[in-house]
């Protein structure tokens, strides 16, 4: 399976992944392949591209770190806890074990990176951001050998830190344009009114409130609400505010188009002591595949390959299979590969 724009997606084309929606519903499966309704529904629906299923990569498996249909019950979770408000304490109860369960996943696969881009549709975009951040943020605890407590506080944070975005109104969530003073200071209450909420009718630890109020810091005190810096920031939010931003960025939003995983990653590097804490960078380095398997990339000899798999300590040297010949190479350590580079990821 590969990744393919949607720019070049075409009908008799076979889906090589399963496709819902905010609410955790299925819309389409895995092997369907493409007619012109579909196709205009995947346009209609705002993915910048999907995975497919191709003879090429064939012998191409992606490891995910949360199995999917877990993700589809969490974005479910979120989906009704932003909506609903009726029976909270089942919602705590159903809350806890998807976290446990997307501990264990993450926990299971130590080793795995983040290798794929996340097929999220433009219009429950704050579902589909809940529930990766979560994913993030626990990849980036257990790297950091965080114990089953932290990891707790941490993933729940993180699957609630936008939940005070239910109290501000959808139009000022999607403005296209600069906000207006009125438009930000109603949506920097966003963590705020999530932790007034959170208080009222949870019963968690006193961390998962707190993470939930401080995941808008900067480590150098220039965030708000509380302008904290630093380490009195919770370690929690100060990895919620990583997971975000790299997952607001690689994410197409009203505002701005998604972001390559190169450019995001740039743009983390490049903030690291202002608005991100420089520790955790480097531990979030190691778990994001700038160059995510199955992806096209252009080579500096002018030539196009797809992504086959990465090395957690040589990110920017994958081994990548020659389109369309089918040549194998290891950038890593291929002799005749010293002079090769990889100038952009086709996304
Ligand atoms: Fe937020």
């Amino acid at each position: 399976m590969r990744y393919m724009p949607m720019t070049r997606v075409e009908t008799g084309m076979a889906l090589g992944q399963d496709i819902y929606n905010g609410e955790g519903k299925l819309l389409m499966s895995r092997h369907l392949v493409l007619n012109n309704d579909s196709l205009q529904e995947l346009l209609r629906l705002g993915f910048p591209g999907i995975y497919i299923d191709d003879e090429f990569t064939e012998d191409l498996r992606i490891t995910e770190v949360v199995r999917p249909e877990l993700k589809r019950e969490a974005l479910k979770m979120v989906h009704d806890l932003f909506l609903d408000n009726k029976n909270l304490p089942m919602e705590q109860h159903n809350l806890q074990e998807i976290v446990m369960n997307v501990m264990e996943d993450v926990l299971n696969n130590g080793e795995v990176m983040c290798n794929m881009l996340d097929i999220k549709t433009y219009d429950d975009y704050v579902y589909f951001h809940s529930v990766n951040v979560a994913v993030l943020s626990t990849m980036i605890g257990a790297a950091c050998n965080m114990n089953q407590e932290e990891l707790d506080i941490l993933t729940t944070a993180a699957l609630l830190h936008d939940v005070g975005k239910r109290f501000v109104e959808e139009d000022v969530l999607n403005v296209k344009r600069a906000l207006t003073e009125e438009e930000r200071i109603m949506i920097v209450q966003h963590p705020k009114l999530g932790y007034e909420f959170l208080k009222e009718n949870f019963d968690f630890l006193p961390e998962v409130y707190d993470s939930v109020l401080e995941h808008h810091e900067w480590y150098n005190g220039c965030g708000y609400p509380l302008r904290k810096s630093g380490s009195e920031i919770p370690i929690y939010a100060r990895i919620i505010k990583l997971a975000d931003v790299y997952d607001a960025l690689t994410s197409r939003l009203p505002y701005h188009e998604a972001v390559p995983p190169s450019e995001a990653v740039e743009y983390i590097m490049a903030n690291a002591g202002a608005e991100f804490d420089p520790e955790l960078v480097d531990v979030f380095m190691r778990k994001i595949a700038v160059y995510p398997v199955g992806c096209e990339v252009s080579l500096s000899d002018g030539r196009t390959a797809v992504v086959m798999e990465n090395h957690k300590e040589f990110i920017l040297r994958p081994k990548v299979k020659v389109i369309p010949t089918g040549e194998i190479i290891d950038l890593k350590s291929d002799d005749s590969a010293r002079n090769l580079t990889i100038l952009e990821l086709n996304v």
